[in-house]
């Protein structure tokens, strides 16, 4: 009888190899490695394929119509259809990675058309179920006709998948002083909450687009967001660990809380590390989607006539420990002169006044181009 024996070659030797082949190839058809590894660290990182995206107009169509109103027999108060359901989260109709398309967008009624259903002001509330998040997207904004359509074409298909209720608001600096982001958000958060009780606040650049639909326009109850932790910029990564650019999110609680954005940074750069340290220094932390969610792409531009880098915001910084009281939401003064619904977006413009620090009527007449290597806050160049 073959037991278990000394010798290599008895059956007992072959059945345990033969074992050992079939659990390995078990292993590696189960992932690998990496598979092993989720396992056994538990990583919840999402894994996405952004070799393959979706047209952002995907499941466009498959948005919902509202049931028809009961017919109203002409006496009694008017009908009104049955109380709508929540909607899904996540929704339905998501479908991860979306191409972006950088150049020569549509024209503003091209785009219009594509997006029968966003109402003007660019508000949008899905027609088939009763959206749990009331978004308001906020865009500081000054000469960038091309940037702003290839944002509206983006933002509203991938916003309607995402069946929140939102509404756009451009905020345009009027005339030619240096161009001033955090104030302009300011006045964005103040103008946005007349129209509406917004559950959220989005801080959006003109030129950034978002290439995952699983990155979702809300906020997060406790503590403000950084969305754009992932931009092709930055090679996919965040350039440093406190970095607010880009595209954020606050709730109106938060955005008190920090007592808003400063007034006082005009021209480029340092605002948003003030943001940063606003919501450290009120007690809050930020929050952030995975990388593998938070893709971006930034439309390439140049230097922006009017927004030339600002030399004074090393010296702010060191002193927003001091002003984060004084200076923000309850110092902020500006005339609105202009609010006007159109098909796509809110038009909101604004005199928010000039920069102290140049000569009136010159900031226009700096030279045109401006570096883009920069040192932030922690000494880290930026690209
Ligand atoms: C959305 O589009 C994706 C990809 O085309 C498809 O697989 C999915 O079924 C669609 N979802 C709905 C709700 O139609
Ligand atoms: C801005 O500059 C242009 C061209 O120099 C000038 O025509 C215009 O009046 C200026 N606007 C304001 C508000 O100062
Ligand atoms: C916003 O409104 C102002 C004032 O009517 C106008 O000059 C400007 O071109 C408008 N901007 C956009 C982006 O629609």
């Amino acid at each position: 009888m073959a037991g278990c024996g000394r010798s290599l070659d008895s059956p007992c030797t072959l059945a345990l190899l033969v074992g050992f082949q079939f659990a390995f190839v078990l292993y590696f058809s189960l992932g690998g490695f990496k598979g092993l590894v989720s396992v056994l660290v538990h990583t919840t990182e999402p894994e996405f394929d952004y070799s393959r995206p979706h047209d952002v107009y995907t499941n466009l169509s498959h948005l919902g119509v509202p049931p028809p109103p009961p017919r109203n027999s002409g006496t009694g108060p008017p009908a009104t259809g049955p109380p709508l359901k929540d909607c899904q989260i996540p929704s339905p109709l998501l479908v991860g990675p979306v191409s972006v398309h950088l150049s020569s967008p549509l024209s503003l009624e091209e785009i219009r058309q594509r997006n029968p259903l966003v109402l003007p002001g660019g508000r949008y509330r899905p027609p088939d179920c009763e959206p749990r998040h009331h978004t308001a997207i906020v865009v500081p904004y000054r000469n960038r006709q091309t940037h702003l359509r290839a944002l509206l074409y983006h933002l509203h298909p991938f916003l309607q998948r995402q069946q929140i209720h939102y509404s756009i608001y451009i905020v345009q600096q009027w005339g030619n002083s240096t161009f001033n982001r955090a104030k302009l958000l300011n006045v964005g958060v103040r103008e946005a909450l007349r129209d509406e009780d917004w559950s959220c606040i989005f801080l959006h650049d003109v030129d950034l687009l978002p290439e995952n639909d699983h990155n979702t326009y809300t906020c997060h109850k406790q503590f403000p967001t950084h969305l754009s932790v992932a931009m092709d910029k930055f090679r996919y990564r965040l350039p440093y660990p406190q970095y607010f650019g880009g595209v954020s999110a606050v709730t109106p609680d938060q955005y008190m809380k920090m007592n808003g954005f400063p007034n006082q940074y005009w021209g480029w750069g340092g605002e948003d590390d003030d943001i940063a340290a606003r919501v450290r220094l009120s007690g809050m932390k930020i929050v952030r989607p995975p990388v593998a969610i938070g893709h971006y792409k930034m439309i390439k531009h140049k230097g922006d006539r009017g927004n030339e880098q600002n030399p004074r915001r090393f010296d702010l910084l060191k002193r927003t420990r001091l002003n984060w009281r004084s200076d923000g939401l309850n110092s902020l003064t500006y005339e609105l002169l202009s609010k006007e619904l159109q098909p796509l977006y809110t038009n909101l413009t604004v005199n928010i006044g000039e920069d102290p620090h140049v000569p009136q009527g010159k900031a226009m007449s700096y030279p045109r181009r401006r570096s883009r290597q920069t040192k932030n806050e922690h000494g880290t160049a930026n690209i």
